[in-house]
């Protein structure tokens, strides 16, 4: 990192999110636009509110991550994007119901100015929506040829020198990597192809965001940029990407007790994870295909942090089960339960219950836009391709085929904070 020069957070920074209207989305814009007025706190955000330490002996010294390191300010973002329904941030956030009025009111004149541009949709991918405002195309690739052109656009219209996309749209029914994926010249010619359901909307608004040289961010489980074809393309065109699935609740939860049991060498016998939500995206992930996606993401982050092999009589055998329920009266607040079953000296059983009553979209919000400032660092400092570094944000952190993803929460924000004093040193602070 040392020899990198460190672009400078100069201008206006385009975010465009993807699935604009939604619970996450609206929350993450209302409460950013609150923040910079200094009508909000942005709690949750490590960029915003977490210090850093630099430096060592007797130059060691701890600042405020945003003023320390150079990522764009708050008051330099200018957001956009798309949704299958024509709502307004304002309306979708009403709609949503996670802000209540008064707070939406706060920024409402700004919340009202920010409209979905058309998606780029298809029902088989989300068969638990209808969506109204939707672009025509014969094929993937001329889908994918309309998002640039709305990127441009937007960074035209909003004079934007930068732009970062980001995915905050509903879960896409499962897909499992295919040859097609493994080789860029090979998606791109299936991209041509009319009909084709190896090319999910989310690749599209990838492709198109990094043709366009913005970095792209996943927030939720599908394929999307996780795949070789998509790393030869952020590699080709240097754009940052990472994924996948916001790690904001249950997870959370999950990549910290993990950790804490294998530090104390107790054995896990079970793990039922399950709970009830009922906002669209509980809607969404009602459908068997779209479920799947986000049980395989859910599933996935126990192993590595246990390492079964090294520890058979530990964690050999362990029963790891995720349910999520649609309950339409709870709408964003989820309600969580977790049964653990541990056991620890002569192998005597024990039982840990872990009851979340948690804020979907609070918790999600924050993670949206500490990855959006990231990633634009990350792009100013000419990273290219997967970000580890930003795993800590992740359900199910994108890795390399042959590497094994770091799931524990604690390791993770050693990685991100490690990356952080990289950036600071190599400015010369
Ligand atoms: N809230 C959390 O804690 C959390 C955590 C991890 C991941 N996620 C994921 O974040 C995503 C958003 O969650 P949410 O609660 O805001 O859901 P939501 O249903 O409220 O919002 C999703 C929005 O995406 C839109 N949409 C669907 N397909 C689209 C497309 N092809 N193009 C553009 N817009 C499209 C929908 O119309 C909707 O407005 C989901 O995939 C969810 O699984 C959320």
């Amino acid at each position: 990192m040392k020899n990198i020069s460190v672009q400078p957070a100069e201008g206006r920074l385009g975010v465009l999110v993807v699935g604009l209207s939604g619970a996450v989305s609206t929350t993450f814009i209302i409460g950013t636009l609150a923040a910079r007025r200094g009508l909000a706190k942005p709690i949750g955000s490590i960029s915003q509110l977490s210090y850093l330490k630099v430096g060592e002996g007797q130059s060691q010294r701890e600042a405020l991550i945003k003023d320390i390191v150079p990522i764009a300010q708050l008051d330099q973002l200018v957001f956009g994007g798309w949704d299958i329904f024509p709502d307004s941030v304002y309306d979708g956030a009403m709609h949503a119901q996670v802000l209540t009025e008064k707070d939406i009111n706060l920024v409402a004149d700004e919340a009202k100015a920010i409209r979905p541009m058309k998606a780029c949709f298809d029902p088989d991918f989300i068969t638990r929506l209808n969506g109204t405002w939707i672009k025509e195309g014969q094929t993937p690739w001329d889908l994918m040829e309309q998002l640039r052109a709305d990127i441009r656009q937007f960074k035209a219209d909003n004079q934007c020198d930068r732009v970062v996309v980001i995915w905050a749209a509903s879960t896409e029914a499962y897909l499992a990597m295919s040859d097609v994926h493994k080789d860029l010249t090979k998606f791109e010619a299936e991209m041509h192809k009319a009909g084709t359901k190896l090319v999910a909307p989310s690749m599209c608004y990838a492709y198109a965001a990094m043709m366009e040289g913005a970095p792209f961010i996943n927030g939720a489980p599908a394929l999307t940029v996780d795949f070789p074809a998509m790393w030869q393309l952020a590699d080709k065109t240097n754009c940052p990407i990472c994924g996948k699935d916001y790690k904001s609740g249950q997870t959370m939860m999950k990549t910290v007790l993990a950790p804490a049991f294998h530090a104390r060498m107790l054995g896990l016998a079970g793990w039922f994870s399950t709970n009830i939500l009922g906002n669209r995206d509980g809607e969404v992930l009602d459908d068997p295909a779209s479920f799947k996606t986000k049980e395989v993401s859910k599933l996935s982050v126990i192993d590595s942090i246990l390492e079964p092999n090294k520890y058979p009589d530990l964690y050999g055998d362990i029963y790891h089960k995720v349910r999520i329920n649609y309950y339409p009266p709870r709408n964003d607040n989820k309600e969580a339960w977790d049964n653990i079953d541990i056991f620890g000296w002569m192998g005597y059983p024990m039982q840990i219950k872990v009851n979340f009553l948690c804020r979907d979209s609070i918790l999600a919000a924050p993670l949206a836009l500490d990855l959006v400032l990231f990633t634009d660092l990350a792009k100013r400092c000419g990273m290219k391709g997967i970000q580890k570094w930003l795993s800590f944000y992740f359900k199910s952190p994108m890795h390399e085929l042959d590497e094994e993803p770091v799931h524990s929460l604690f390791e993770q924000d050693t990685m991100f904070r490690n990356k952080l004093r990289e950036i600071v040193a190599a400015t010369g602070k």
